[in-house]
């Protein structure tokens, strides 16, 4: 993906619960095992895609929170490496925005799926972390009120404008409960990131957002 293309997946991608009942194309399928397997190889993790397996969000959980129709998705998941929670964010983001470029929707699950099935595809020696659901879906979805640049900033003096755009890109990033508990500082040109408050799946959040800041400025978040 170019970097205009990276940037028009972040600024187009939104959380979609229902879907058509289209199964994705092959052509798409080969591409995102593709992009996954890369991300394997590169994270350590172990991420796969369920297709056509609508008994992943088949369950009164998932239906409480509003999925229809999911046929597809996205089990995170891998050996237990250091900081595995901000590597499952921040590769399964890179995922998202991929997905998202090929015309897919998506929506991160940490609670309402069926955890009982997800459970059975996942080794002994493996940790699920969450899921995301993936399809065609019924609609774009639709931009949600969030922070502002100075909620989500710890910074004495000026900024130079590539960390603006990239806290901008961050604030786009999905969290869970839209909470957004981050908080970027600078450490003379070196930008950081850090939980800021208390609340559930802080650090997944964190390796969203870190992914989201690293796509529009080229650099590597120091977290
Ligand atoms: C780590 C994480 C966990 C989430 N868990 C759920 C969930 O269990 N159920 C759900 O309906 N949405 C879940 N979401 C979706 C968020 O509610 C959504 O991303 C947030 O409200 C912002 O909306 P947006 O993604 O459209 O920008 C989760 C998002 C993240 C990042």
């Amino acid at each position: 993906m170019t970097f205009n293309e990276m940037m028009e997946a972040i600024e187009a991608r939104h959380s979609v619960r229902a879907y058509k009942d289209i199964p994705i194309e092959q052509g798409i399928r080969n591409q995102l095992n593709a992009f996954v397997d890369e991300c394997n190889k590169e994270s350590g993790l172990n991420i796969t895609i369920q297709y056509d397996d609508p008994e992943g969000f088949d369950s009164r959980m998932a239906r409480y929170g509003s999925f229809r129709n999911v046929g597809n998705y996205i089990v995170l998941k891998g050996k237990k490496i250091e900081d595995f929670e901000f590597v499952c964010g921040y590769y399964g983001e890179k995922i998202v925005l991929y997905a998202q470029h090929l015309g897919l929707n998506t929506c991160w699950a940490a609670l309402t799926f069926n955890k009982k099935k997800v459970k059975t595809l996942v080794p002994a020696d493996e940790t699920l972390c969450m899921v995301i659901s993936l399809g065609y879906g019924e609609t774009q979805g639709h931009p949600h009120r969030g922070k502002s640049l100075y909620d989500v900033i710890d910074v004495k003096g000026g900024m130079p404008e590539w960390f603006v755009v990239g806290v901008d890109a961050a604030l786009l990033a999905p969290t869970a409960v839209n909470q957004q508990k981050f908080v970027f500082t600078l450490d003379g040109e070196e930008p950081a990131i850090r939980v800021k408050g208390f609340g559930s799946y802080t650090n997944v959040d964190l390796g969203i957002v870190a992914y989201h800041f690293d796509v529009a400025t080229g650099k590597k978040v120091k977290y």
